[in-house]
């Protein structure tokens, strides 16, 4: 399969990550995809989990106050609603279709508890660091509802959610300004359908499979990947993905790698162990 432009170099797929099912917060259950023992990290993604469920057993305790340090929290839900409220006097409620950018920097102490007592919660976390002369950044947000996240209808049958960074087409999504150059989109593709994105070739990415499968192809093959799948992209500066017989949703996410070293420790992730024990030190001094 040759590219349509001599310069343009395919990603294909790496690896395919299955997910780790685990539990966070006050017993959130969920599946880790990033951060798990058979991907820790995705530089400069050092977590993604995805949680699902209509038994509120599963959710209902949320993510009671926790902080944060160095790098950047991402909630974007599918269905069901949560409410957020942190020490810094930021609040709201996370509705389905919806985005939250919180970028932690220096610290932050916030918590997570869904706003619903029955009925289907599901949704994403990720987290994307912070290079090193940013860890320490004053806390900012973005807050979008799905009502301001634009699609862009491609050709029928192939709308691109645009949360953050700018498609090959120009649109461009409401977050903005984050450090790592991302692009977050959440994309469907009827049946038999394609799309072809770039991606810097300084960025690292991965897909994930909300509903249906997709087939990703290279210039030396195609590697499909299933609902609940996670695909690591390899190098490269484009893909292309195609639905297979049935419609698909996916997510494709990307963000420059940072190749600096990481030191974590719970909900704290700095360069070095110092860097972590400060952090603790800071925390237990209420200086967040
Ligand atoms: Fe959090």
């Amino acid at each position: 399969m040759s590219s349509r432009y001599s310069d343009q170099v395919l990603r294909g797929l790496e690896r395919i990550i299955p997910g780790q099912p685990t539990s966070d917060g006050a017993g959130v259950r969920l599946t880790r995809y990033i951060g798990s023992q058979s991907l820790p990290e995705l530089d400069p993604f050092l977590l993604l989990d995805f949680f699902e469920s209509d038994d509120p057993n599963d959710y209902i305790a949320g993510f009671p106050s926790h902080p944060h340090r160095g790098f950047e929290t991402v909630t974007y839900l599918l269905a069901g609603k949560m409410r957020h409220e942190d020490n810094a006097g930021h609040g709201g409620v996370i509705e389905a279709g919806g985005i939250q950018w919180m970028t932690a920097g220096r610290g932050i102490i916030h918590s997570e508890i869904p706003e619903q007592e029955h009925g289907r919660l599901a949704g994403f976390q990720l987290w994307v660091n912070l290079p090193a002369k940013e860890k320490l950044c004053d806390p900012a947000y973005h807050e979008y509802p799905k009502n301001q996240i634009p699609v862009e209808r491609r050709t029928p049958g192939v709308d691109i959610n645009v949360i953050t960074g700018t498609t090959c087409q120009g649109t461009a999504g409401p977050v903005k300004g984050v450090v790592t150059r991302p692009l977050y989109f959440d994309i469907r593709l009827s049946s038999g359908n394609s799309i072809e994105e770039s991606i810097p070739p300084d960025h690292a990415g991965f897909v994930f499979v909300i509903e249906g499968e997709i087939s990703v192809r290279s210039d030396t093959g195609s590697d499909t990947v299933a609902a609940r799948q996670l695909g690591v992209l390899s190098a490269g500066n484009a893909v292309h993905i195609e639905s297979r017989a049935s419609s698909a949703r996916f997510l494709l996410v990307a963000a420059q790698v940072l190749n600096e070293p990481v030191a974590r420790y719970g909900p704290f992730v700095m360069n070095t162990r110092a860097e972590i024990e400060q952090a603790i030190r800071d925390f237990n001094a209420g200086k967040f």
